[in-house]
């Protein structure tokens, strides 16, 4: 055996989470970002950025006290991340040993699992229902003395299910040894937050993004919540310049431009319904959603009708190697005009893929396949 150099075991058994970047041009409809853009106040600091604020090193404390107060949490409460991705990544490095447990319920967002590999922790998953519905009563199940991480996105990716605020309550207080991150990336859309359980529940971690409502998934700029006592130790991982500069100096004024979310948000809801009230018309099977995007299922029309979007200058999202989701394609909502161009293109894609709706197998039958 060679004697050179080699990953850690844990390393060499990973895959590569390779999301498909390349070539997006078009409406990007695929990724859950905001395409309708960012507040132009953003835009207008962006456009009188000094020397100094790239020559420096950033200072993140600043912009915690700004998340910390439109959130109506003390500033210790907060840490800035590099986005979500790296919140998850930290909690990950802060609470597990190798063998560990972490709990996850699929279908959802895959960066909770590769961090969780990536220490050496086992990752147990909970399979949704045909529904793909939160399953509260199996994830419950499913704690083990040995779990120290529950990761949970309400709504989730890529369904748009929620969980109740009880039931997330319940799963953070049957785990008290473990590290429970409810993930609210989406909380803009729908669903209920557990904010105000910081720093009442000493295990509850609350992550929120600024790469969708917000408009700005090119800063990677993420928060997490927590009480002062576990997030003190969560800093000690922590790179002190994690969050670059530009965001730090941009993230005031999206905090303040409520207006901007409020209006975009509003948007993405009303595109929502419509989308959904087309699915419903045509017999798609459609999973009602909470959050900027709906899943959908075409069967084996899938790949030709992602190929023909993308024919048509508008990038859909194809979800069928996700647990339960096979046959299964993701179209996220934008602004007004967008919502217009989706919905006159969608039926004429369909229509030139031959489409015709498909019943949903059952999960078992799937397996059978
Ligand atoms: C549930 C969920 N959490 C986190 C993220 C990533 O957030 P960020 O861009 O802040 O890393 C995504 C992105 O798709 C997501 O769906």
């Amino acid at each position: 055996m060679s004697n050179g150099l080699r990953a850690r075991r844990v390393v060499e058994t990973l895959k590569e989470y390779h999301p498909p970047l390349g070539g997006r041009d078009g409406l990007r409809l695929d990724f859950n970002e905001n395409v309708d853009g960012c507040s132009p106040r953003v835009l207008q600091i962006l456009h009188s950025i000094s020397a100094e604020t790239l020559n420096k090193y950033p200072e993140r404390e600043p912009g915690e006290r700004a998340v910390a107060s439109s959130l109506g949490v003390s500033s210790a409460q907060v840490v800035l991340t590099n986005g979500v991705d790296e919140a998850i990544h930290l909690l990950a490095e802060t609470y597990l040993e190798p063998g560990d447990e972490t709990l996850i319920a699929v279908p959802t967002f895959s960066m909770y699992e590769i961090y969780a590999l990536a220490t050496g922790s086992v990752v147990r998953t909970v399979q949704s229902n045909e529904a793909l519905e939160f399953p509260f009563a199996e994830l419950l199940r499913a704690i083990t003395p040995k779990t120290r991480l529950i990761c949970v996105a309400s709504p989730n990716n890529p369904t748009g299910a929620i969980a109740t605020r009880e039931q997330l309550l319940a799963l953070v207080q049957a785990a008290p040894q473990a590290a429970v991150l409810i993930d609210e990336a989406y909380i803009h859309f729908g669903g209920e937050s557990l904010l105000d359980q910081i720093g009442v529940i000493d295990n509850l971690f609350i992550c929120r993004t600024f790469s969708k409502a917000f408009g700005l998934a090119g800063f990677r700029l993420g928060a997490l919540l927590g009480s002062v006592g576990q997030l003190t130790m969560l800093r000690r991982v922590a790179s002190p310049y994690n969050v670059n500069g530009l965001a730090l100096t941009c993230l005031q004024a999206a905090l303040d431009d409520r207006e901007y979310i409020a209006g975009y948000v509003a948007q993405v809801l009303e595109g929502r319904s419509r989308l959904e009230e087309f699915y419903h018309e045509r017999n798609i099977p459609f999973w009602p959603s909470q959050a900027n995007f709906v899943l959908a299922y075409f069967g084996s029309y899938r790949q030709a009708l992602v190929a023909e979007m993308r024919q048509r200058g508008i990038l859909v999202r194809d979800r069928n190697s996700d647990p339960g989701c096979a046959g299964c394609v993701r179209i996220t909502l934008g602004n007004r005009v967008q919502t217009e161009r989706l919905l006159r293109q969608l039926p004429e894609a369909l229509a030139s893929i031959g489409f015709t709706p498909q019943p949903r197998p059952t999960l078992a039958a799937k397996e059978a396949l």
